[in-house]
């Protein structure tokens, strides 16, 4: 028999997780993501799966540009045939039999991805969902020429994407569909790295998502800076094919600063796309342009992400209670950071006479804390200080005294702050004042 406590805590986790993910599909729609499957996602029919996840990203108003793997298609196709394609250095040598299999294959995959996102997805909860598929010769190729005395022949490198007419597909709610091959300005096919098309693509389109489903077996969730995944991708050799040809693009597109974020998600978790792009810490890679998402002024707007984090925080007895009209007054004092709409920290700077400044409501959302946060609102509030003339900083804390023991503050008196701030402290709460000076005090 099921009670109602038995059915709370699905109700809860239903809740709690449509809460989590509504700022998502606000934030995502209208927006642009280019999407890589990998072939082995396909060779092992995961694409029916995928494909009712693509429509509800469709249905939510993304634009969508899918972009399609084939490795394994191709070494079936060159086996059939009983001929061996030479790599080097992991590059494929597309001989005149290797790009008319390579054509047979992405030919293949092309009507399977149609085809499926043709059906109407029944039995799914897209049953109906209707959805215009767009292919083109959209990608200029180049040959890739001769390296190092070896004749690639047929393989190319992306020289161009048509992104004026990727744009106008998209504006008409239809998904793009690219594969590897792209047409050079003589006619000439060419066989590419699909991973690269999809970066090429992202870049040219000004994507706002750049997301490779592949094979990431065994990286765990992570979250980097570009330069941070550029270090791991160089200091771990045993990365699988797969990874290495998913990261050097994502890593490339968001060095640039085309691309704000790209992610990497295991082909063989069932629901990743969903889960990585509409729940905060996500299932798989994302690597950002920047190495923190950045400090900066609170703006009215929000008022509501920082009650949410303050209030908690005021239950506890840990900070001081501050009303909407409270902040709404005070907003100029408060610096956020914010993440994926979130206000994941803030502290408030007040400035006072004799080159004076209170930092207040320092706070990190308890799922954030310990990732250095903390330290990145001290150090802009520091030098937010020293640009206003502040020679000293004081904070009134009465649960983090080792915290800012630890970064150069040290214990003060009552009688060390402001007369004008002394007076509205409450003795009660027992705060403890620290200082930190911030400049060399000029002699007189
Ligand atoms: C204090 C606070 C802002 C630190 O934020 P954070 O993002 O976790 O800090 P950082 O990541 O920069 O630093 C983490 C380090 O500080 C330590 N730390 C966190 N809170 C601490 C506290 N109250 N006292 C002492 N050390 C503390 C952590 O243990 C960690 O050290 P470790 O890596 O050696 O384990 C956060 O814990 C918080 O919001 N606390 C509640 C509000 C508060 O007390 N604010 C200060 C009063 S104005």
């Amino acid at each position: 028999m099921t009670t109602m406590s038995d059915s709370r805590p699905t109700s809860d986790r239903f809740v709690s997780w449509f809460r989590e993910a509504a700022p998502y599909i606000h934030a995502f729609r209208g927006r642009t993501f280019v999407i890589y499957v990998s072939g082995e996602l396909i060779m092992e029919g995961g694409f029916p799966l995928l494909a009712q996840d693509i429509a509800l990203l469709r249905s939510l108003g993304i634009h969508l540009v899918l972009v399609h793997g084939g490795r394994p298609q191709i070494d079936a196709a060159l086996e059939a045939r009983n001929h061996q394609s030479l790599l080097v250095e992991g590059e494929r040598i597309t001989d005149d039999t290797t790009l008319s299999c390579v054509i047979e294959a992405n030919g293949k995959i092309r009507v399977e991805i149609e085809s499926t996102l043709s059906i109407g997805l029944p039995n799914s909860p897209m049953s109906g969902a209707a959805i215009r598929v767009a292919s083109g010769n959209f990608v200029t190729a180049r040959p890739l020429g001769v390296l190092r005395g070896v004749d690639f022949l047929h393989t190319g490198r992306v020289r161009k994407i048509d992104a004026a007419g990727i744009r106008t597909l998209l504006e008409t709610g239809s998904i793009v569909l690219l594969s590897a091959i792209g047409y050079s300005l003589t006619g000439e096919t060419f066989n590419m790295k699909s991973q690269d098309v999809a970066a090429e693509t992202a870049q040219a389109i000004g994507a706002d998502k750049l997301i490779y489903i592949t094979d990431i077996a065994g990286l765990g969730v992570r979250q980097f800076s570009w330069q941070e995944a550029n270090r791991f991708l160089n200091e771990q050799p045993e990365l699988s094919q797969g990874c290495k040809d998913a990261l050097g693009p994502a890593i490339e597109s968001c060095r640039r600063g085309r691309v704000r974020r790209a992610h990497l998600i295991d082909y063989r978790l069932d629901g990743g796309l969903l889960q990585e792009l509409f729940s905060r810490d996500g299932v798989g890679i994302l690597i950002n342009q920047d190495t923190y998402e950045d400090v900066r002024p609170a703006r009215l707007e929000d008022i509501g992400g920082l009650l949410e984090l303050i209030q908690p925080l005021e239950t506890q007895g840990v900070l001081l209670g501050r009303s909407r009209e409270a902040l709404e007054l005070d907003i100029q004092h408060y610096s956020v950071i914010e993440r994926d709409g979130m206000v994941v920290a803030c502290s408030a700077l007040y400035p006072h006479e004799g080159h004076m400044t209170e930092m207040g409501c320092l706070a990190v959302h308890p799922d954030y804390q310990k990732r250095g946060y903390g330290d990145r609102m001290l150090q802009y509030s520091e030098e937010h200080a020293k640009k206003r003339g502040a020679k000293q900083l004081y904070v009134l804390t009465t649960q983090a005294t080792h915290w800012f023991l630890e970064r150069g503050f040290s214990l003060g008196t009552i009688s060390d702050i402001p007369e004008t701030r002394r007076l509205k402290t409450n003795p009660d709460r027992g705060s403890k004042v620290f200082l930190k000076i911030l400049a060399v005090e000029e002699e007189n």
